[in-house]
């Protein structure tokens, strides 16, 4: 190889590997038969996140193991990059926290809101919850 190439070689790995140390694997938790779930874990393929999807029988048994306070309930949880995520949280919101990295257990749009990535209809007004570790909350984005 030229000396060039190498250098080309270079960036690009470095490249590549920046990009896969800014979008962490998505782990999805969430139910056969939820439809909504699989248009959330569509969204975010489309924003450039790797998701793996478990179909599990108890969502909120795997919601709680991950300390997911109840109230919060939506159709599915997720982990990734340490923090957790519950519900229809739009991609966006999930890049800003991975860039932000702040100390708390993650985001939360609780329930399932219409017009809300993955839930058809028209868009209804929502808050993404940013879910601190005492299972406390503020708003984190107002959509
Ligand atoms: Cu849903
Ligand atoms: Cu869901």
């Amino acid at each position: 190889m030229k000396p060039i190439r190498i250098v080309l070689a270079f960036v690009l790995l470095s490249a590549t590997v920046a990009i896969a140390r800014g979008t962490p694997r998505v782990e999805v938790f969430k139910s056969a038969s939820c439809g909504c779930c699989s248009g959330w874990v569509g969204h975010m393929r489309q924003y450039g996140f790797e998701v793996t999807s478990h179909d599990v029988s108890d969502v909120a048994a795997e919601r709680r193991k991950l300390g997911m306070p109840d109230r919060l309930t939506s159709c599915h949880t997720a982990k990734v990059g340490g923090y957790v995520i519950e519900g229809h949280v739009p991609a966006a919101d999930i890049r800003r926290l991975l860039k932000e990295k702040p100390q708390v257990l993650g985001l939360a749009v609780p329930s399932m809101v219409t017009g809300s990535p993955g839930m058809d209809g028209p868009k209804m007004a929502y808050d993404t919850l940013l879910v601190a570790r005492d299972g406390s909350t503020s708003v984190f984005v107002s959509h």
